[in-house]
């Protein structure tokens, strides 16, 4: 499917699970005053939504109904759906880890595209996930991919579950993390990789505002008549 190029400026940060590009995506889009989309949370509503409701991820056709039929609301940093604020459930591991088998499915994809694409507006979007500068927007102004070792992103994901008061354990983290890159890293469709235009940072050794600037250095380059207040 092509995507007719808009005048309106896109950002991807993509990149493994842990690697900071929530975090990033978020202070970047706040900096520029950009709007946000977390293709992750998309996945991980499809997962979620398909166990609540027993669906068989075997199911394709069932699967692809149930996604298209979600109502989805991202509301001042919460996530809704079907009118139940499920921003705390679809962060566990486990919905981490479902979330990545729907996405392996050609299908769901191709349900989530056009949905993903609606998401630009201006002034600008920034787009955080898997394969936003590879597939999704292909065409967009500037790609970010971001890298951390997975004992690193394994340590930040134990940091923020503790913090968001979910239980965690550490050596059970790196595993999860090493499983899932290596579904998203070696599926057939939209595989996790860097787009060959992508500027690859990687932020194992970087504090989040070293990342942060770096990237909006990047959007300096890209975008030299953007005024940023
Ligand atoms: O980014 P997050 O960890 O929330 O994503 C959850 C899962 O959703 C990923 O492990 C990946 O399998 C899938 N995903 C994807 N493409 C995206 C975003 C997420 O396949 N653009």
């Amino acid at each position: 499917m092509s995507h007719s190029p808009s005048t309106t400026p896109v950002l991807t940060i993509d990149g493994p699970s842990g690697s900071g590009k929530g975090t990033i995506a978020a202070l970047v889009a706040e900096r520029l005053g950009w709007h946000i989309l977390d293709s992750g949370a998309l996945y991980r509503l499809s997962g979620y939504s398909a166990i609540k409701k027993n669906i068989d991820f075997s199911d394709i056709e069932e699967l692809v109904n149930n996604t298209l039929n979600m109502s989805v609301r991202f509301e001042s940093g919460r996530i809704w759906l079907d009118d139940e604020d499920v921003s705390l459930e679809i962060r566990t591991e486990s919905a981490g880890n479902n979330a990545s088998k729907v996405a392996a499915i050609p299908e769901i994809r191709s349900c989530l595209l056009q949905w993903q694409r609606d998401y630009v507006k201006a002034p600008g979007l920034v787009a955080d996930g898997r394969d936003m500068g590879t597939v999704v927007f292909p065409e967009a102004d500037i790609k970010i991919f971001l890298d951390a070792s997975a004992e690193v992103r394994a340590e930040r994901r134990y940091k923020q579950l503790i913090e968001k008061g979910l239980s965690a354990n550490l050596a059970h983290l790196v595993e999860e993390i090493r499983e899932r890159d290596d579904r998203d890293r070696n599926r057939t469709v939209a595989p996790l990789c860097a787009a060959d235009d992508a500027v690859v940072i990687d932020s194992s050794d970087m504090a989040i505002e070293s990342v942060k600037k770096q990237v909006l250095e990047v959007v300096k380059l890209r975008l030299p008549d953007l005024v940023i207040a």
